[in-house]
């Protein structure tokens, strides 16, 4: 079994939107080889049009530029990205998603691919007190399989 093969077992039926893309950042890349159902349902096409495409085709508009550079640092970097983007699944219809992106290495140590477990979540109501993880929240709650798993990987904490 392939990564991606093992990935497909894992997450393809799991409520958390998953997307792996190659470690070729120089731009068009990098390019998506795996997507699941649930990344399909955010955002709004089937997976044979999103495989082969950078994830930027998701941008637009009201895509925070400064969200995205730091971004850009993180995966550069080798770092986890954890952050808020506002993304498009037409032209008009926007939402925002909480991206949790990592670097999955090789024994080497290299950077082979990027994971990104990705939700959609709202802004909450009112002024919370507390860091920008405090002003979103998921718009589904998700318990599945994988959620325990997703838990103990610290995924969107
Ligand atoms: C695995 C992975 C998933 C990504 N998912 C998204 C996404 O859902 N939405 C988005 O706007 N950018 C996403 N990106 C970020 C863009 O691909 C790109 O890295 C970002 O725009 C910063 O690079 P740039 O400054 O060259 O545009 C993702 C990147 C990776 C590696």
């Amino acid at each position: 079994m392939t990564l991606l093969e093992v990935i497909h077992a894992f997450a393809h039926d799991s409520a958390v939107a998953i997307v792996v893309t190659d470690a070729k950042l120089e731009k068009p890349g990098p390019t998506i080889l795996y997507a699941n159902a649930a990344f399909e349902r955010l955002v709004g096409k089937p997976v044979a049009e999103i495989l082969g495409n950078s994830p930027r085709f998701m941008q637009g508009r009201e895509t925070r530029r400064p969200v995205l550079d730091n971004f850009a640092q993180a995966l550069a970097a080798g770092e986890r990205f954890h952050g808020y983007l506002t993304n498009y699944r037409a032209a008009s219809h926007k939402y925002v998603v909480e991206i949790d992106c990592r670097p999955l290495r090789n024994a080497d140590g290299q950077i082979e691919y990027f994971l990104s477990f990705q939700r959609e979540v709202a802004r909450r109501r009112g002024r919370p007190w507390g860091g920008v993880a405090s002003r979103f929240e998921p718009v589904a709650v998700s318990s599945d399989s994988l959620t325990p798993n997703l838990k103990l990987l610290s995924v969107f904490e």
